[in-house]
């Protein structure tokens, strides 16, 4: 019975003849007990369902509220209303679950951003948060179209390990030793050996370690899958739990990892231009009035789809990364003194100069290669000047990076010689070792934040309304 259901975006788009179909949703709005505006989902225009006067009875007529599920069953009939084509005439209405209007937190009103975090379990009904997942759904599909077309194999790698891939020791510990009194060893270190997996071990920060053994004979492996980092940044940018793409090629050099990964998201932003055009076009819609809110200066020179068209179009910048502490020193910005963090050789770039790179000197998406070893992991090909690594972030505007990758050291002493001034357990790690003793071959890969991707492609500003359920310092509701 439920499957003779059309979809709302199915029959907005199809000719009306009069023909009999059962349609089913929300409520959005009902108006003059006379018209009820329908959604399911399948797109953020709502269906006009039409109901007599005098075809249902008073009761009925009241439990049609905003939130309540229907199920209709009526005409396809050409509209006479604005804005669409096709609407229902309803035969017969059935009230699927009720939805007190009294208690419904979702009136049809504009609600607050922060509000909707609130009741995230409720704000996929809401026309903006329609448009987001939606989005976020095409993007995944491009994503494993693109490296599928490529010939890449699709790894699963570990959430739980023992491992750090990106030695910040920034990890959930996972155990399952009782915190109020854990098995102890004599020095009063707590005793892993009893702990589930006989060691120590915690949820992923990467799934790159695990992509590199499986590059070392498949060639050219992906990984798509959720990372977390146990790092306490409460900004608009960061997760404790967030999903990654992780492709890891072997005869890769650093300029074949850039040209992959400017040929990537070109190809997932112009999947959504070319498939989700109406949510575009609405998020769009949403920024530019957003934006209206905002001091001139602060304003987007581009609309959502005018700066998405842009990327694709364009080459990305490529400078070194001491080409880009030279622009920030010679910056009308560094020299009005409006930068909160100290410029010179050798520091990890704070948002507020990815930011001035990107929106304000190149006005462009920018990668910066052959960052200071110091700020880079122990992975990381070691260049011949001794104080630089094979690494490349992507920087994009409005969002900082967005991808960050690098040539990795396959020289099997040079990578031992930097795990250890880097304190990386050496022994610990002999499989990642051993690829560098058996057939090591140059390769390349890097990680982009699936969110961050979501946040650039929506216009979005916080990260928290790209994810589901964000999970942030102090937060872990639904
Ligand atoms: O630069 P990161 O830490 O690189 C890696 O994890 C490498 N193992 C990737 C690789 O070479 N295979 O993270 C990669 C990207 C960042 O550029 C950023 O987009 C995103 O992951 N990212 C986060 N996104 C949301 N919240 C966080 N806390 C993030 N940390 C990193
Ligand atoms: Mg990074």
């Amino acid at each position: 019975m439920f499957n003779k259901r059309v979809k709302v975006k199915d029959l907005l788009a199809s000719e009306a003849t009069g023909q009999e179909v059962i349609v089913m949703g929300w409520v959005r709005t009902f108006r003059n007990n006379q018209f009820i505006a329908l959604n399911d989902g399948s797109t953020n225009n709502n269906l006009q369902i039409v109901v007599e006067l005098g075809m249902l009875d008073e009761n009925t007529l009241k439990r049609i509220t905003t939130g309540a599920s229907l199920k209709v069953t009526g005409e396809a009939v050409p509209s006479l209303g604005k804005g669409q084509k096709v609407e229902i005439k309803a035969k017969s209405l059935e009230i699927l679950g009720d939805s007190d209007a009294e208690k419904y937190p979702l009136q049809p009103k504009k609600h607050s951003l922060e509000f909707l975090r609130e009741i995230a379990h409720l704000r996929f009904r809401t026309n903006t948060f329609g448009a987001v997942f939606r989005v976020r759904h095409a993007l995944a599909f491009a994503i494993h179209k693109f490296y599928n077309e490529k010939g890449f194999v699709y790894m699963h790698t570990p959430i739980v390990t023992a491992s750090d891939a990106e030695g910040a020791g920034e990890m959930f510990r996972v155990t399952t030793l009782p915190f109020d009194n854990p098995p102890r060893n004599e020095d009063g270190s707590i005793n892993f050996k009893e702990d589930f997996f006989g060691r120590s071990t915690n949820l992923t920060v990467s799934g790159q370690l695990e992509g590199e053994l499986a590059a070392m004979a498949f060639s050219e492996v992906y990984t798509f899958g959720p990372t977390f980092r146990a790092e306490n940044s409460n900004t608009a940018r960061h997760l404790a739990e967030f999903w990654m793409i992780e492709p890891e090629m072997a005869f890769y050099d650093l300029e074949d990892n850039m040209n992959l990964a400017e040929e990537f998201i070109k190809y997932i932003i112009r999947y959504a231009m070319e498939h989700n055009r109406e949510d575009l076009e609405f998020l769009a819609q949403r920024l530019a009035e957003e934006e209206k809110q905002l001091p001139q200066d602060k304003r987007s020179e581009m609309g959502l789809i005018e700066k998405l068209e842009f990327v694709i179009n364009n080459n990305f910048e490529r400078i070194t990364y001491t080409e880009a502490i030279d622009i920030l020193l010679n910056s009308p910005a560094y020299k009005k003194k409006k930068f909160q963090y100290e410029v010179k050789w050798g520091i990890d770039m704070q948002s507020e100069h990815e930011r001035y790179l990107v929106e304000k000197h190149f006005k462009k998406p920018v990668i910066v290669t052959g960052y200071p070893k110091e700020i880079k992991a122990f992975y990381m090909r070691q260049n011949d000047d001794g104080k630089t690594v094979a690494a490349m972030d992507i920087l994009a505007p409005g969002i900082g990076e967005i991808v960050g990758g690098s040539q990795r050291e396959e020289r099997l002493e040079k990578l031992t010689e930097r795990m250890k001034e880097m304190h990386i357990p050496v022994e610990e790690m002999w499989w990642y070792l051993d690829t560098r003793r058996f057939g090591s071959v140059p390769h390349a890969g890097f990680g982009l934040g699936f969110e961050r991707m979501v946040l650039f492609v929506t216009g979005m500003t916080n990260i928290r309304d790209v994810i589901a359920f964000p999970r942030t310092p102090k937060n872990a509701e639904f």
